[in-house]
Parts: structure tokens; C-alpha cells; sequence
């Protein structure tokens, strides 16, 4: 018989400073698209990471210390208490909204995560705060 096909999810939490800010708009047009957002301000995110995958012998789509591990040394070491607009190598030119950053997060753990075979990424969410979240699906269009 096939083998169920099951989805996992770690969670992990971040601290950050950000600012929604197009350089190529003026000071008026920023204030107007990004309002408060404008300004630096701060954040306590979560993300969610799930990987779908047929469930093996070992009873493991994926181990999830294994995952735990690879989103802290690839994303909370990197963005924890820092200025995501200036601090963060990964981020440099993108304007650090939810979307944009959960974009750049899959960006930055797919290739990690294509190492287990079997084991494919299928969702990223970004909590910025307790009622707003995003979800990238790896799509484009
Ligand atoms: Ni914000």
C-alpha cells in the first residue's frame, strides 16, 4: 500500500525592527501607501514552515529537530533582534513587508529543505502580529 502522505509544521518566533519605505517614491507618496508603517517600528513575528511528505519507515516525513534547526541557523540567527532593512544580507533592496518576507524566507530555506528526499516545502506563513498573517505557496504569476 502507498504511504500516507502527511504535512508538518514548526513554529518559530523573532523579534524585529522594520520600515516600509520605497526609495524610489517621495517622502508624501510613502506617508500615503505605508501610513504608520512608514516609520520604524517594531514587531514580534512567528513563522510557520510545513513540508508535506510520504510518511517512511522511520515514521518521519521530515525530523523536526532537524527542521527546527535549519530555520534558526538560516532565519532567526539572522533576523532576530535586528533592523530588517539594514541588518539582514537576505533582505538587502526588498521592502520588508509580510509578503515580501515570507517570500525571501522560502527563498532562503527551499534549497536546504530539497536536500531530504521526499520532503517537499509546500507553505510559509509570516505572523506580524496576533490577527495578521501571510501564506506563500511557492507560486508565481
Ligand atoms: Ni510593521
Amino acid at each position: 500500500m502507498p504511504e500516507p502522505i502527511v504535512q508538518i509544521t514548526r513554529r518559530e518566533e523573532f523579534s524585529a525592527a522594520h520600515r516600509l519605505h520605497d526609495a524610489r517614491l517621495s517622502p508624501e507618496e510613502n506617508a500615503r501607501l505605508y501610513g504608520p508603517c512608514n516609520t520604524d517600528h517594531g514587531h514580534n513575528y512567528a513563522f510557520e514552515v510545513t513540508v508535506r511528505g510520504p510518511v517512511p519507515r522511520s515514521g518521519m516525513v521530515l525530523d523536526l529537530n532537524r527542521l527546527m534547526a535549519i530555520l534558526r541557523e538560516e532565519i532567526v540567527s539572522v533576523v532576530d533582534h535586528k533592523h530588517l532593512n539594514r541588518d539582514v544580507p537576505f533582505l538587502a533592496g526588498v521592502i520588508p513587508t509580510a509578503e515580501n518576507v515570507a517570500v525571501a524566507f522560502w527563498n532562503r530555506i527551499e534549497p536546504r529543505l530539497s536536500a531530504f528526499e521526499g520532503a517537499k516545502l509546500v507553505s510559509l506563513r509570516v505572523h506580524e502580529s496576533r490577527d495578521n498573517f501571510v501564506e506563500y505557496r511557492g507560486e508565481r504569476g
